[in-house]
């Protein structure tokens, strides 16, 4: 460490904890040193020649002079590709075990002594040097995997498994999406993006890399057409990016490229290939549904790290009220525990937090409280004490306790992976629970353990249990987010079995989204911090995780009236709609902008719950499909190129498209159409696409506009659902699903469809199937 270093760390995190965390540091590195196994001489290994195969239900296994390939091709025609005998399983990803293989799908011989798999939607081909194609039906290869590589270790390198690399290559014009949440998203341009979950320290800028949720799962999307691929290992990892070049017409076009190199862990993939919204549906088949949020969650959330007091929250949830500004949850930071142990309540601040609850409650303002997984390590602490007897934290190689340093001082952490660990971490949300907490925010879970210098986690040689198999750090540290959530949500549904459970995370990993959502993290305040925001939310959708949002405003600083209102339209238009900031940092309450920047947010917000409705319809439709609610523009034309390079805009499920302003000073922008008709919701003027429109987008109000024929729920004015038309294009027909909230339970309200058509110059609405509509219909748009 240097001295810059530990003056930044001294700045970050204040004087006594700066000077504790470089002690921490040093433990870290002293862990390691001793506990990590030593990499020695190791020897490179390549596949080698295929020498025979054996067929298996849904494909086989071709085994190689050196390695050793398995293709499956599942029932909903997903394919599993493993390497050097990987199986599905054990994965943290995959959400009922292994899906059923197709029993149609069997390996056949090809030419040239390679062999191949052909299924209704997919081809795979794998060649004699193990090079393998994945390949339409129409015979388009849509990604080229290179044989890998392995770095064996020679000898005495006990649990270190081999390192790996392997590159696949896509399309000239391929466009890679995805790898969890990138801030330089959502199209990942060429570079090296890692897979190594972390908290990146203070607030970060568009660029940095990584950030909290990594995931080796992207979505690329070419001419020829859409795949998803999973490598399902969650050791640390590197995925290099070069986008292909196309040769004009010359025939020599260069392929896109992508470099997967892992420290360790199976070298297995999963392959989805169809539409972006058949991609996903396959994802969630795979990892598990993402979970819907209770409706409440849907509507506008008020955070702040440094709420002082309970008459601080009071104050704040009065200034909404007064200004009859909609809130449906405030979240309580770190600041309300006592010395920021979790599941305590500093009571001096907060005497009685039950009956403020209840108070809220009666407002309909609902608690949310944050959730660190770092427990203060000190006897007499009842959590700490219960965890040690119950010997639930994480310990390093000689079997001692592993001490961090996070915010309550020293500190221990639960060990996620143990079954023993989650249920015991479950049953502590109780206590919450008593609290009259609602919702939970996990936080810190990446996880962090501040250090003046180098990775501030725990030592890669930490021990971990892994569901029994025994390991360390360097396989638990990408899952220790997603089993944390696990923990949680489990814990929860024992808890309220008739409540669907609240709960978003900072960190996670492939499959998290069966628990919650997440976040995008410090998000820096100010205009790059605005854009990467959108970029965070769409990468997360495709990567799965379809609840997410910004801290409004941003986490740090303050942000200029027009940049808070600008954020605040964004916001209002994103599943999770939260303002936040750090303790140091400037306020977030509307009319903390002046009365102008108050109107425009007051405006949002009266959007944002009118369409509640379809915010609801929506979730419950990611649930049932896999499809996030913001989804980039080219979700449903994935062939548009100009749409593929478009990332200032989104759907907002089918009927609604997006534009935010990102830009200082804007108040007109250009609007890209994907193809068909579009009104203007604010103008009611139609505008036909593809192609590009310039619209007013005045400090009042962001460009969105209705896709022509869409019928979609929001809520009327007496408090009721109304389906809102716009007119489908001449000669068309349109429509809409609508799904209508049935409680924060379990149960499943039916999907409901409307279809919208010309009844002579009349707009008329009707029930798919027959059967009254049941709900006013109000026709929008200019038609003429
Ligand atoms: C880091 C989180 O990202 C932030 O949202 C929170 O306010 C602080 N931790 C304090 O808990």
């Amino acid at each position: 460490m240097d001295a810059r270093d530990l003056v930044r760390s001294v700045k970050a995190v204040g004087t006594a904890q700066g000077l504790r965390s470089v002690r921490s540091a040093w433990r870290r590195q002293r862990a390691d040193a001793a506990g990590l196994p030593r990499r020695g001489a190791e020897r490179a290994r390549v596949p080698g020649l295929a020498q025979s195969a054996e067929p298996q239900p849904g494909g086989g296994v071709v085994r190689f002079a050196r390695s050793s390939l398995r293709v499956r091709v599942t029932a909903g025609g997903a394919v599993f590709c493993g390497w050097d005998d990987a199986e599905p399983e054990p994965s943290y990803a995959l959400a009922g075990g292994c899906p059923d293989a197709d029993v149609r799908a069997a390996l056949e011989p090809d030419k040239d002594g390679g062999w191949r798999v052909v299924s209704e939607r997919v081809t795979v081909v794998v060649s004699r040097h193990g090079m393998v194609e994945i390949r339409t039906p129409g015979g388009v290869v849509l990604r080229r995997d290179l044989p890998p590589r392995w770095w064996d270790p020679v000898s005495g390198a006990e649990g270190t498994g081999a390192r790996w690399v392997q590159r696949f290559e896509v399309a000239a014009d391929a466009r890679f999406f995805g790898l969890g949440g990138r801030s330089s998203g959502p199209r990942l341009r060429d570079g090296s993006y890692r897979l190594w979950n972390t908290d990146p320290g203070g607030a970060f800028e568009p660029g940095d890399d990584p950030l909290y949720i990594t995931m080796p799962v992207q979505m690329v999307v070419a001419d020829a057409g859409t795949h998803l691929v999973f490598h399902d290992n969650p050791w640390d990892g590197r995925v290099r990016l070069r986008e292909g070049e196309e040769g004009a017409g010359s025939g020599h076009d260069r392929p896109g490229s992508c470099e997967l190199r892992f420290d360790g862990g199976p070298l297995r993939s999963w392959t989805v290939v169809g539409s972006p919204a058949r991609a996903l549906h396959g994802w969630a088949a795979l990892t598990g549904a993402p979970a819907i949020p209770p409706s409440w969650a849907l509507g506008h959330h008020h955070a702040r790290w440094g709420f002082g007091s309970a008459e601080e929250v009071r104050r704040v949830v009065a200034g909404y009220r007064e200004r009859g500004l909609p809130l449906s949850a405030v979240h309580l930071d770190i600041d309300h525990y006592r010395g920021h142990r979790i599941f305590t309540v500093d009571t001096e601040r907060f005497p009685d937090l039950p009956g403020l609850a209840r108070e809220l409650r009666a407002d309909g303002v609902r608690l949310v409280s944050i959730v660190d997984p770092a427990v203060k390590a000190e006897s007499g602490n009842p959590v700490y004490d219960s965890g040690s007897a119950a010997d639930v934290f994480v310990r390093d190689a000689r079997g001692a306790e592993v001490r961090g340093e996070v915010w309550p001082g020293e500190s221990v952490f639960p060990d996620f992976t143990d079954p023993r660990a989650r249920k015991w971490w479950g049953d502590l949300y109780t206590e919450r629970s008593a609290q009259g907490f609602s919702g939970f925010w996990h936080d810190m879970n990446e996880p962090v353990s501040f250090a003046a210098f180098g990775d501030p986690t725990l030592p890669r040689s930490a021990r971990h249990a892994l569901e029994g198999r025994g390991g360390d750090h360097r396989e638990a540290h990408n899952v220790y987010g997603l089993e944390m959530a696990r923990a949680g949500y489990d814990g929860l549904c024992e808890l309220r079995p008739e409540e669907r459970p609240f709960l978003f995370s900072r960190s996670g990993w492939a499959g998290m989204q069966r628990y919650g959502g997440s976040w995008s993290g410090d998000v820096c305040t100010g205009w790059p911090g605005l854009r990467a925001s959108l970029a965070l939310v769409l990468g997360l959708g495709l990567s799965g995780v379809p609840y997410s949002g910004p801290d409004v405003g941003g986490f740090s600083g303050s942000p200029s009236p027009e940049l808070y209102v600008r954020w605040f339209q964004l916001g209002a238009w994103l599943p999770l709609f939260r303002t936040h900031s750090a303790i140091s940092a400037g306020r977030r309450e509307p009319w903390e902008f002046g009365p102008r920047a108050l109107d425009h947010a007051r405006e949002a917000l009266r959007e944002r719950e009118r369409l509640r409705p379809y915010f609801v319809t929506l979730s419950h439709l990611a649930h049932r499909t896999g499809a996030p609610y913001a989804r980039p523009v080219w979700w449903s034309s994935p062939g548009d190129r100009a749409l593929r390079d478009c990332e200032d805009e989104f759907l907002l499920g089918n009927a609604l498209l997006v534009a935010p302003v990102l830009e200082r000073g804007a108040t007109r922008r250009a609007v890209r159409l994907p193809r068909g008709r579009w009104y203007d919701t604010a103008s009611g003027e139609a505008y036909d696409g593809p192609g590009q429109v310039l619209l007013d987008a005045p400090l009042s109000r962001i460009p969105v506009l209705a896709r022509a024929g869409s019928v979609l729920p929001v809520m009327g004015e007496d408090g009721r659902v109304e389906l809102e038309v716009w007119p489908p294009a001449p000669g068309r027909s349109g429509g809409g699903l609508v799904v209508v909230d049935a409680g924060d339970g379990w149960e499943h309200p039916p999907v409901e469809r409307f279809v919208s058509r010309w009844e002579d110059d009349r707009v008329v609405v009707e029930r798919a199937g027959g059967g009254e509509v049941g709900y006013p219909v109000r026709v929008r748009g200019r038609v003429g």
